[in-house]
């Protein structure tokens, strides 16, 4: 079931575009806890975008702001050509349709089927009714994450790694521009977070979909990205492709690279 360890292409620079997203100057804080103080990111549209940091930096703060599921204090977030810090309630509520995430505990209801599952979003959000195309488009999800004809179990008899794609399948089926991913990977064993890597890449390559990813897998995110950015201290320390993010002279970021290659080598 797991597919091949899956490359970037050399030439992916040239897949990339115009950004998809740009934040600029973004700020949060909660009471004293300066969190974000002075966020900038062009995310090109058809990119694989890496974001990395210690715990507790802010990098789910980040992502909850550019979605506006957190109000920032400050700084503007474009979708394309919308200015989604300036948009009112429910005008963003329509542009959020465009982006999907899988959250780092995103749970799956667990008195719902899966088929259930992932068929909510086409109910509750885009309000579709007719069955036979809702239980086609679980159908089509299912076959896509290589788990076809699972529709009718519980969320609680499948192993992590199942639940995790499944909820990466919730999260597509709206077909969206932009999914953001917060730590898919976390608490799975290497060949389970190989397996989500590989998904991530194929969402992309296979589907155009623009993937933001938040993760703690330093090598993963060095593979799989076409740009990388280190959060730190509420700002971007480093950025750009992995190869100019490794000639990084930041010492947090030569750190973070050294140990989690060094620890691959142990
Ligand atoms: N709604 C909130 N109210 C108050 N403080 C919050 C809130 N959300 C996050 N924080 C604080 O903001 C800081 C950054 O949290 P965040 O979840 O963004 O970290 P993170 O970089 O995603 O960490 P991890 O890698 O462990 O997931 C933490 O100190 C957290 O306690
Ligand atoms: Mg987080």
């Amino acid at each position: 079931m797991v597919s091949p360890m899956i490359e970037r292409p050399v030439d992916s620079e040239t897949r990339l575009k115009n950004p998809i997203i740009r934040v600029r100057n973004l700020k949060k804080s909660f009471g004293n806890q300066h969190i974000l103080t002075g966020v900038d990111l062009d995310i090109p549209e058809g990119s694989v975008f890496g974001i990395v940091g210690q715990s507790g930096t802010g990098k789910s703060v980040l992502f909850k702001s550019i979605m506006g599921m957190i109000r920032p204090d400050s700084g503007k977030v474009w979708y394309r050509d919308t200015e989604l810090t300036d948009l009112p309630y429910a005008k963003l509520v329509e542009i959020r349709k465009k982006f999907g995430y899988a959250f780092q505990n995103a749970a799956l209801f667990d008195s719902m089927t899966v088929g259930e599952n992932i068929a909510f979003p086409l109910r509750e959000v885009l309000q579709l009714k007719d069955r036979r195309e809702i239980g086609r488009r679980v159908r089509e999800m299912l076959d896509w994450i290589e788990l076809p004809g699972i529709e009718a179990k519980r969320p609680d008899e499948l192993s992590g790694g199942m639940r995790k794609r499944v909820g990466v399948a919730r999260s597509l089926v709206m077909r969206p521009d932009v999914l953001f991913f917060d730590e898919p990977t976390t608490g799975l064993d290497p060949v389970l977070s190989e397996t989500i890597n590989n998904l991530v890449v194929r969402v992309n390559r296979e589907l155009g979909v623009t993937c933001i990813l938040i993760t703690h897998d330093i090598p993963a995110a060095f593979r799989i990205s076409d740009r990388l950015a280190f959060l730190h201290r509420g700002t971007i320390v480093a950025e750009g492709t992995p190869a100019e993010v490794a000639k990084s002279d930041h010492e947090l970021v030569h750190d973070f690279i050294r140990i989690s290659f060094n620890e691959l080598s142990v």
